[in-house]
């Protein structure tokens, strides 16, 4: 590359490495998704569409990029980890932060139809982001468990407020009612009023969404006899599963193992 005399002002760029040995966590968020979602018609409090376009965005991340071992969603948030071995671009932060963003953004734009084959995009989704290092496999537990509480009380209290208000109480009623009210009582609400089973709802919207690699069987193709032949594979996948507990950590331990 040519030297000319302009070179010197590559000395003001600042070096971004994340520190060594730390897990990676870039949790990408839609901005004035409140608008966003309110623009698009998304059901309330849960819209299926929107948050399996969500989910597909964050599977096609962890196809593209081997790097990220694991991500967890929520509502308009995606959270993606990579391991504290990763030399994912050289762990440079506002390489991984912004590439993150972007194709995570134009996914969201590109599938749209594919989830809302009647809605038009009416203004351009954006997302921001933020990357934080954690120094332990055992605080990214901790991080991802905080994640889905967060889940289970948002969602547990939208589920009440919007089933309140769709039965005719104001949004003002709705918050009085549910104001001090404890995760026992919303789910006796639930039941008593509206005969809704809390824990029959679906996981995606109770649990959030859990993207990972998984080994899977599949029928590759059929011999001459027209028997299937199956093969066991590594794809990557979309679960709605618990992941404060220890059963999803001790069935998948390649995830969040310490070099
Ligand atoms: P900023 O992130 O600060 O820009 O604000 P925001 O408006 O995106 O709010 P925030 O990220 O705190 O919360 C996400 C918001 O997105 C929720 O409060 C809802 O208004 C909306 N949202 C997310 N998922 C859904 C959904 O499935 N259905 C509906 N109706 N709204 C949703
Ligand atoms: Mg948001």
């Amino acid at each position: 590359m040519a030297n000319s005399k302009y070179e010197y002002v590559k000395k003001f760029e600042t070096d971004d490495k994340l520190p060594p040995f730390n897990w990676i966590v870039v949790r990408i968020d839609g901005c004035h998704f409140h608008q966003f979602s309110a623009e698009h018609s998304f059901e309330k409090p849960n819209d299926e569409n929107a948050l399996n376009l969500m989910n597909s965005c964050a599977l096609s991340m962890l196809e593209q990029f081997p790097d990220f071992v694991f991500a967890y969603g929520v509502s308009d948030e995606y959270s993606f980890i990579l391991k504290e071995t990763s030399i994912f671009y050289q762990r440079r932060a506002s390489k991984i932060l912004s590439l993150s963003v972007s194709y995570f953004t134009s996914v969201y734009v590109m599938k749209w139809k594919e989830f809302f084959p009647h809605k038009e995009l009416k203004g351009p989704p954006f997302f921001d982001g933020r990357v934080v290092c954690y120094p332990k496999a055992k605080i990214i537990r901790d991080y991802l468990s905080w994640r889905q509480v967060d889940c289970h009380i948002n969602n547990q209290y939208n589920t009440c407020f919007w089933m309140l208000v769709k039965s005719g109480k104001t949004e003002r009623e709705a918050q009085e009612l549910l104001k001090g009210t404890v995760a026992k009582d919303k789910n006796e609400l639930l039941f008593q009023q509206f005969g809704v089973n809390y824990n029959k709802l679906p996981a995606m919207f109770r649990k959030g969404s859990c993207v990972y690699r998984d080994k899977v069987e599949e029928t590759v193709k059929t011999d001459e006899g027209g028997n299937p032949i199956r093969r066991t594979r590594t794809k990557v996948v979309i679960g709605h599963l618990d992941i404060i507990g220890p059963n999803f950590w001790s069935e998948h331990p390649y995830i969040l193992n310490e070099d």
